[in-house]
């Protein structure tokens, strides 16, 4: 079987009917970023169950507007912290009370380009629901105007290094409820989460519920508050490709003024995650100020958001070309020279599928092709090496974590579906 058929076969076994689930076991329901992947694959050969996709992931919007990071459609006791453990949440299904990268508007523009006339209503339907999530961003999540995050699982890089910031700064509450993990027995413990990290991720949901998931004062007063390169340059993007939707679609002037505003604040908070010892976007702590001081794979996606000075540019692939001469396989979630490295646990060193589809694209669309084609390749050479993991080991190639993972199967048919389209062998 060839690896296009087996990527659709892993997204069709991943159908849970009408939405698709990451990968069986670890991730047994409807994620939000993982979901706009998977129309991303899922369109390269059946463009009615792409945007099937999306509606059924934008069914669990909230009424402020928030898009959760998870929707619970059932009660599954394989997975923790399950619904009942988020408790009243507010949207029309059970979900997480917390969002996740928004790359959702990216992806729909990308199904309408050159799209049919079907695809234009398709995304007429769907525009508005994207436009209240996005301010819901920038009313509910924005502090000192960049947004930010109260969770590490609202970044998507739940164990990354940059949250320990944040996390070490803040302390389990002293009436945590007592819990049973389910991800460490589904994979090898060592790739996932410390316990302690765990603890604390809990206690964010539970100060979550017990101010009955009020989203402006979980920002303003939750134990953990840090802004985010991931969540600021994909929201960015977003914003601008929800800006060229919105004038496709010819929406009233006050909503491309709205997200022109957007923009213009997204720009101004580019510097503001700008680290200037390292020479690299990091996260940074909002209740301290302070910068992490790691290159992670968010900090290069200022290319993806089309955002920056030529001189953090340069810096950025500085780091990039140094990362690239000593590691097999471009891009390391973390600094393979920083102490906290560990190439097989979670964000703290694995390469991910979705991060090098971003980096790819962006570097790709400001010109560095070359290393665009690093990271596209070695994204390639580890699926035909070890198959359609969650994330590989990025000095060895080897998958870590989840198998049959859905992301990764459409990351694969998307290149080479536009690789076909490019005429490139
Ligand atoms: C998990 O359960 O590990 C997820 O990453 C939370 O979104």
């Amino acid at each position: 079987m060839t690896l296009t058929q087996s990527a659709i076969d892993i997204l069709s076994r991943n159908d849970r009917g009408g939405f698709t689930i990451p990968t069986k076991g670890l991730y047994p329901y409807q994620w939000n970023w993982d979901s706009a992947f998977v129309a991303l694959g899922i369109a390269t050969y059946d463009m009615d169950r792409a945007w099937g996709e999306i509606t059924s992931l934008i069914e669990g919007q909230w009424p402020d507007g928030m898009i959760p990071s998870i929707i619970f459609r059932s009660d599954d006791p394989d997975y923790f912290p399950g619904p009942s453990r988020w408790g009243k949440t507010k949207g029309p299904i059970p979900s997480t009370g917390i969002s996740q990268p928004p790359v959702l508007a990216t992806i729909v523009r990308k199904l309408t380009e050159g799209g049919s006339v079907q695809d234009k209503a398709r995304l007429a339907d769907v525009f508005d629901a994207i436009y209240r999530w996005h301010a819901w961003w920038h009313d509910a999540r924005t502090v000192d105007g960049i947004v930010t995050t109260v969770h590490p699982w609202e970044t998507g890089r739940d164990n990354c290094p940059e949250w320990n910031l944040g996390l070490d700064a803040m302390t389990v509450a002293p009436d945590l409820a007592p819990y049973t993990r389910r991800d460490n027995k589904h994979v090898d413990a060592s790739f996932r989460p410390s316990q302690e990290q765990y603890d604390k991720y809990l206690t964010i949901v539970q100060f979550g519920d017990s101010i009955d998931w009020d989203q402006r004062r979980l920002t303003d007063e939750g134990p953990f508050l840090m802004a985010d390169p991931n969540l600021h340059f994909v929201l960015l993007r977003a914003d601008k490709d929800l800006r060229a939707l919105a004038a496709e679609l010819g929406k009233p002037q006050a909503v491309r003024d709205q997200i022109d505003a957007w923009i213009a604040k997204g720009e101004a908070a580019t510097d503001t995650i700008w680290n200037d010892e390292l020479g690299a976007f990091t996260a940074r702590d909002m209740h301290s100020g302070t910068f992490c001081n790691g290159f992670s794979n968010c900090s290069p996606l200022c290319f993806y958001a089309d955002s920056g000075s030529a001189e953090q540019w340069g810096k950025t692939m500085d780091h990039m070309t140094r990362i690239a001469a000593q590691i097999e396989y471009m891009l390391p979630s973390w600094d393979p020279e920083a102490p906290d490295f560990e190439a097989q646990r979670y964000w703290c060193g694995p390469l991910w599928p979705q991060m090098n589809y971003m980096t790819a694209l962006g570097l790709a669309e400001q010109g560095h092709t070359d290393m665009a084609a690093r990271v596209q390749n070695d994204l390639c050479r580890v699926i035909e090496k070890s198959g359609f993991w969650e994330c590989f080991n990025p000095l060895t190639g080897e998958g870590c974590v989840g198998n049959n993972f859905s992301w990764t199967a459409a990351v694969w048919l998307s290149w080479q579906h536009d690789k076909k389209l490019e005429g490139v062998a």
